[in-house]
């Protein structure tokens, strides 16, 4: 109901302010040696609202049940976890994010690790919740809505702190899903949020949008991007990808090189086709007739993915050349795996 759903935002906003309390006391030392030496001081965190979570088991219980909460309240919210002897808080010595509806209202946290000792993931985000799916959550959309109708563009990033880097850089779409893969509901808020209401089929450029993903060098990146290729269809939009030479993500790029070096790194991007072929390259050995052979195998149905008509031939014409292949034999591989 919407008296219930008013009663967890109630206890989202007090649950945010405590933890952003709790980060000016001694015991958060930890968490804000974290944030600077991230390159977030007082300013950056008071801007996003990040908190410390206390190490004690009933901190925040204790505190949102002073301001009248009931135990009922608290386990719909996600707040807390249950165990035998009761509720008690989920999250506990961890640095807190608020994760923001795109009206800026807290729905959700998500939460790192700061000590060697913890058992826990290294991110521990609200579970599902009346307010809280994850699968629509983009973390920074309340921030960066604004850009993303203005220019068109989204850029995805993978974390919260990444979310941070960028918009502290001056790259001010950016937004991060949360513990989970970009999905199909991701593509529709984005879509719904630049106004893409009709037509389920890729129009490429027709509407000027664009995505920009950037991930991570890793391997985990890399299968991000994979995934990101399997839903390009449904992006009413241009789809690149950005990924940093050294594999650092854009809030090591922030530390250690600064903001110009991270609005570089969006200038840098790719065509999401182009990210996936090249990937898919590097796993050959492109020395030997067999080498190539393979690659060509494994690339050519990417190359026949391509749905714009403009495009695919192109980049039958770049592979040929990345390949150093004749141009025919290439075309042949495309039209073969269409
Ligand atoms: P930091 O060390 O905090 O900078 O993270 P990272 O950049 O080294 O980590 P990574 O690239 O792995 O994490 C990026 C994002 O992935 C985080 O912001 C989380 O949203 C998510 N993530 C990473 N680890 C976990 C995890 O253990 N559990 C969940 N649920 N999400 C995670
Ligand atoms: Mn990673
Ligand atoms: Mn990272
Ligand atoms: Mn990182
Ligand atoms: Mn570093």
């Amino acid at each position: 109901t919407a008296g219930q759903r008013k009663r967890l935002l109630d206890a989202h906003r007090v649950a945010a302010e405590f933890f952003v309390a709790q980060l000016a006391t001694p015991e958060a030392k930890t968490g804000r040696d974290f944030l600077m030496e991230r390159g977030f001081g007082r300013e950056a965190a008071a801007q996003f609202g990040v908190g410390y979570a206390p190490q004690g088991w009933q901190a925040l219980t204790d505190h949102l049940r002073r301001n009248g909460f009931t135990d009922a309240e608290l386990r719909t919210s996600g707040l807390v976890s249950e165990g035998s002897r009761g509720v008690y808080d989920r999250f506990r010595g961890r640095l807190v994010w608020p994760i923001r509806d795109v009206t800026g209202e807290v729905i959700g946290f998500g939460a790192r690790r700061l000590y060697e000792d913890d058992q826990g993931p290294k991110y521990l985000n609200t579970p599902e919740t009346p307010l809280y799916k994850k699968a629509q959550v983009l973390y920074g959309l309340d921030l960066a809505k604004g850009t993303i109708r203005s220019e068109r563009t989204v850029v995805v990033v993978e974390g919260y702190t990444d979310v941070m880097a960028c918009h502290l850089a001056g790259v001010t779409n950016a937004v991060a899903t949360c513990g989970t893969a970009f999905g199909e509901d991701h593509v529709k808020v984005v879509r719904r949020l630049m106004g893409d209401t009709g037509g389920a089929q890729l129009k490429i450029g027709s509407t000027g949008s664009k995505v920009i993903f950037t991930f991570d060098g890793d391997e985990a990146g890399q299968n991000a991007a994979l995934k990101a290729f399997s839903l390009d269809q449904q992006f009413l939009a241009q789809t690149f990808v950005a990924v940093d030479a050294d594999g650092q993500d854009p809030c090591e790029i922030r530390q250690h090189r600064g903001d110009e070096a991270v609005r570089a790194l969006m200038e840098s991007r790719v065509p999401l086709f182009e990210f996936v072929l090249k990937t898919t390259l590097a796993t050959h050995d492109l020395n030997t007739i067999e080498g190539r052979v393979a690659a060509l195998r494994a690339a050519a149905p990417v190359v026949a993915g391509i749905r714009d008509r403009v495009l695919q031939p192109e980049y039958a014409r770049r592979l040929a050349g990345w390949l150093g292949m004749d141009v025919q034999p290439v075309r042949d591989a495309v039209s073969a795996a269409a």
